[in-house]
């Protein structure tokens, strides 16, 4: 895939977001993200709450660079099932693990640690963590 198609394709995927009233970071707030892990060359990603996928590729189009990885964690089974269409569409699959499971029951079993975690779920539940 091109530079300018990926760019396509993200811009497509951000409109799709905004007409099904998905809840995708803006553009701005992915662009600061994206200038964040690439400084401190950010490794390991984990993202609580990825939805279809917008700020994970994201992110995914950053750490590919370096060879960086995401841990994405989702529990909507439609926002799931787009967001690993979405991965394979832009060839960033290979480098996201991805869980289709509550948040609050996985985060205690992962074992990993990681040197950026993004939080983007819904912001009653944040206590939680
Ligand atoms: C704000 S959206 C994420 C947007 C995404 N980070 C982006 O910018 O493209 C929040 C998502 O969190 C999911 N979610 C909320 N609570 C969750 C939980 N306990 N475990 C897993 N996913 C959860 C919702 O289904 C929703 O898709």
């Amino acid at each position: 895939m091109t530079e300018e198609e990926i760019q396509n394709f993200l811009i497509s995927l951000k409109r799709y977001g905004e007409e099904n009233n998905i809840p995708n970071i803006s553009l701005k707030n992915a662009k600061y993200l994206r200038n964040l892990i690439s400084k401190n060359k950010s490794h390991k990603i984990l993202e609580i709450w990825s939805a279809n996928g917008y700020s994970t590729i994201q992110f995914a189009l950053e750490i590919k660079k370096y060879n960086g990885k995401i841990t994405s964690i989702e529990f909507s089974q439609l926002a799931y099932e787009e967001a690993q269409d979405n991965f394979e569409a832009v060839w960033v699959s290979d480098i996201i693990t991805h869980y289709f499971w509550d948040a609050r029951e996985i985060l205690p079993l992962l074992e990993e640690s990681y040197d950026f975690i993004f939080i983007d779920g819904l912001k009653k539940n944040h206590s939680i963590f």
